[in-house]
C-alpha cells in the first residue's frame, strides 16, 4: 500500500472518489485499518473518552496525543495520519499553536494536524500553514467548545446557524487549510460547502454529500459503550466479543478447565530424574 499525499486527496475530490477516514489510538488498530485499505487515520482527542474514560475531550493533553500518534504511526506507516490538536494546545497564541502542531510532525511523524473552529481560528491556521504544515479544519459541532454550543448538539439546522457554518468553512479554506471536517450538520449544508470549496470536505455525522467520511473507531466497532451518537453505524460488537471471551476465561480458570496439558511446558526429556532429588 502506498501512502496518499495531499495532492492525491485533491484528485480524489475532483474525480468523485470518496475518501475513507477512521480514528485510531493504538498500534493494533492502526495495523487493522491499514490492512483494511483506509485512506486516512485521525488520532482524535476523542481518545480522552475512548481510551482514558474522561467524560469529554477537554482534559486531553499534548503529551497524550503525541504518545498515541506515535503508536498509530508505527502501526500504519503507509497511511495518511492526522494528529488532533487538544484543548489549550492552540487557543492561547499563534506561536504556541505552531509549536504544538510542529510537535506532532517532529515527534510522531504525522502527515497533517486538525484543529477545531472556523472564523475564530483563522490566524492560528494561517500561522501553522506558514510553518509548512498541512492543516485540516473542523467546523459544525466542535466538542472542545461544546459548553458554548450548549452541549454536543448538531449545528446549522436553522438558516441563521447554517450561515455561520458556511462562513466558518470559507474562513478555514481562505486561511490556507487543505482539508475540512464538518461535524453534525444537515447534509444540505455539507453539500453546499463541498461544492463551494476546492479543498476536500469530509463528514462525521454530516451526510453523504461530500468528499469522504469519518467515524470514531470505538463507536464503529462497538467498543465504546457509554453512548452512541445517532450518526454512528455499528459494524461490529467488539465489547460483546471481548466480554464473552473474558467470561469464558473466568469460568475456565474457576472450574479447572484451563490450563490443560497442551498449554504447559514439560520438563526436557532425560531431566526428569534430576527433578526427583
Ligand atoms: O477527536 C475526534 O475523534 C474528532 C472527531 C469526533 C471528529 O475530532
Ligand atoms: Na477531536
Amino acid at each position: 500500500k502506498k501512502k496518499l499525499m495531499i495532492h492525491e486527496l485533491y484528485k480524489m475530490k475532483a474525480e468523485g472518489q470518496k475518501i475513507t477516514w477512521l480514528t485510531a489510538y493504538d498500534y493494533p488498530t492502526a495495523q487493522f485499518a491499514e490492512a483494511a485499505g483506509m485512506d486516512m487515520l485521525l488520532v482524535g482527542d476523542s481518545l480522552g473518552m475512548c481510551v482514558y474514560g474522561y467524560s469529554g475531550t477537554v482534559p486531553v493533553t499534548m503529551d497524550q496525543c503525541i504518545v498515541h500518534s506515535e503508536a498509530v504511526r508505527r502501526g500504519a506507516p503507509n497511511t495518511f495520519v492526522i494528529g488532533d490538536m487538544p484543548f489549550m494546545s492552540y487557543q492561547i497564541s499563534d506561536s504556541s499553536a505552531v509549536y504544538n502542531a510542529g510537535r506532532f510532525l517532529k515527534e510522531a511523524s504525522v502527515d497533517a494536524i486538525k484543529l477545531e473552529g472556523g472564523v475564530r481560528v483563522t490566524s492560528r491556521i494561517k500561522a501553522i500553514v506558514e510553518a509548512g504544515i498541512v492543516v485540516c479544519g473542523h467546523i459544525g459541532l466542535t466538542p472542545q467548545s461544546s459548553g458554548q454550543l450548549g452541549g454536543h448538539k448538531a449545528q446549522g439546522r436553522t438558516v441563521e446557524s447554517a450561515k455561520l457554518v458556511i462562513e466558518d468553512a470559507l474562513a478555514v479554506q481562505n486561511a490556507g487549510a487543505q482539508m475540512l471536517l464538518v461535524e453534525a450538520v444537515p447534509p444540505e449544508v455539507t453539500g453546499f460547502i463541498t461544492r463551494k470549496l476546492h479543498i476536500p470536505v469530509l463528514s462525521i455525522g454530516a451526510g453523504a454529500d461530500c468528499d469522504g467520511q469519518l467515524l470514531i473507531v470505538s463507536d464503529m466497532i462497538g467498543q465504546f459503550t457509554a453512548f452512541t451518537p445517532k450518526f454512528v453505524k455499528k459494524y461490529a460488537n467488539v465489547a460483546e466479543v471481548i466480554t464473552n471471551a473474558m467470561k469464558e476465561y473466568v469460568a475456565d480458570v474457576r472450574e479447572g478447565r484451563f490450563p490443560t496439558d497442551e498449554y504447559c511446558y514439560h520438563i526436557i526429556q532425560g531431566e526428569e530424574e534430576k527433578f526427583q532429588e
